[in-house]
């Protein structure tokens, strides 16, 4: 047995998208199996790889079982001594959604790395490839640990990670804390540390245990934004609530109220901001607790905490 495997989970996107040869819009994400997208790629052919297919899904789809399994296939892979790290192949919509859950569940020692593409495997000059052979790069990379993001040379973090373009190959961005470095000619050139966060046997425990998995939405400050949405979620016996405020996490009277109603009925709610930079600050006399991170990975830590 090779002592520097990389483990490649696939769980469909557009990397593994087909479509009109030579097109990059109006195909059919989650196609192509991981197998045929690494025999694709000359450049890895040295690299010894075990690969698995996940779940073969749209990332707009993702689901609470297919992030179970993914977790799980994670803790096996990342047990093994002879394995360096694991590549996983997802969809660019929901990438950032299954980061943090990893980073959050895994805490892992080794580098777990996402990777995308914006364009299909069958477009005129798909990017997949090259993100495939940059994740390599950061997984094998020494030192590398904990749940990053590759995609267009850049190495994000789980907790920054964004989608921050709808077509552009450079889609994600890492706000204000800027990325953790970049792949460039085959190497890591790193800025700031890795992510690191402390395993929790009891989380991973909890997560592989469940079954039903608790109802959290999200809902957004607005113009004209009242009382109701929030409501209606809550008669409809919603679990928990993100709000994503305006600005530094504000929210229009009506619904601020609503939400401490729900909370005096003992429902989480938890405040987000909708601003794609900086992090809620803290004020004297806030009612609502505040998340530091983006609507969508402050979710994912409530279903975290009532899964737990
Ligand atoms: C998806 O998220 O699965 C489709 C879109 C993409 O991968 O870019």
């Amino acid at each position: 047995m090779s002592a520097d495997r990389i483990v490649v989970l696939g769980t469909g996107g557009t990397i593994a998208g087909r479509g009109q040869p030579g097109t990059d819009l109006g195909y059919v994400a989650g196609q192509i199996g991981v197998e045929d997208l690494l025999s694709g790629v000359p450049e890895l052919a040295g690299v010894p790889v075990a690969c698995e297919q996940v779940a073969q899904i749209d990332s707009k789809d993702m689901r609470f079982d297919v992030w179970q399994s993914l977790a799980a296939r994670c803790a096996h892979w990342l047990a093994q001594p002879d394995v360096t790290g694991i590549v996983v192949t997802h969809g660019t919509d929901t990438l950032e959604e299954t980061a943090w859950f990893l980073q959050r569940v895994l805490a892992p020692a080794k580098p777990v790395v996402i990777t995308c593409a914006m364009r299909p495997a069958t477009a005129l000059v798909p990017d997949g490839p090259q993100n495939l052979v940059d994740a390599f790069t950061a997984a094998r990379h020494p030192g590398a640990r904990g749940v990053l993001a590759v995609c267009a040379g850049v190495v994000h973090g789980a907790a920054e990670v964004r989608k921050v373009h709808t077509y552009r190959l450079d889609a994600f961005g890492s706000g204000d804390a800027g990325p953790i470095g970049y792949v460039e000619a085959g190497r890591v050139r790193q800025l700031r540390e890795w992510p690191r966060s402390v395993a929790d046997p009891a989380l991973s425990d909890a997560v592989a245990r469940a079954r039903e998995w608790p109802w959290v939405e999200i809902v957004t400050n607005h113009a004209g934004a009242g009382a109701r949405t929030v409501d209606a979620l809550v008669a409809a016996g919603v679990h928990g609530l993100v709000v994503a405020g305006t600005g530094n996490g504000s929210l229009n009277a009506a619904m601020e109220q609503a939400l401490l109603r729900a909370m005096g009925q003992g429902l989480r709610v938890v405040r987000s901001t909708r601003c794609l930079d900086g992090e809620v600050i803290v004020q004297a006399g806030d009612a609502l607790p505040a998340h530091p991170l983006a609507p969508v990975k402050a979710r994912v830590d409530l279903l975290l905490e009532l899964l737990a």
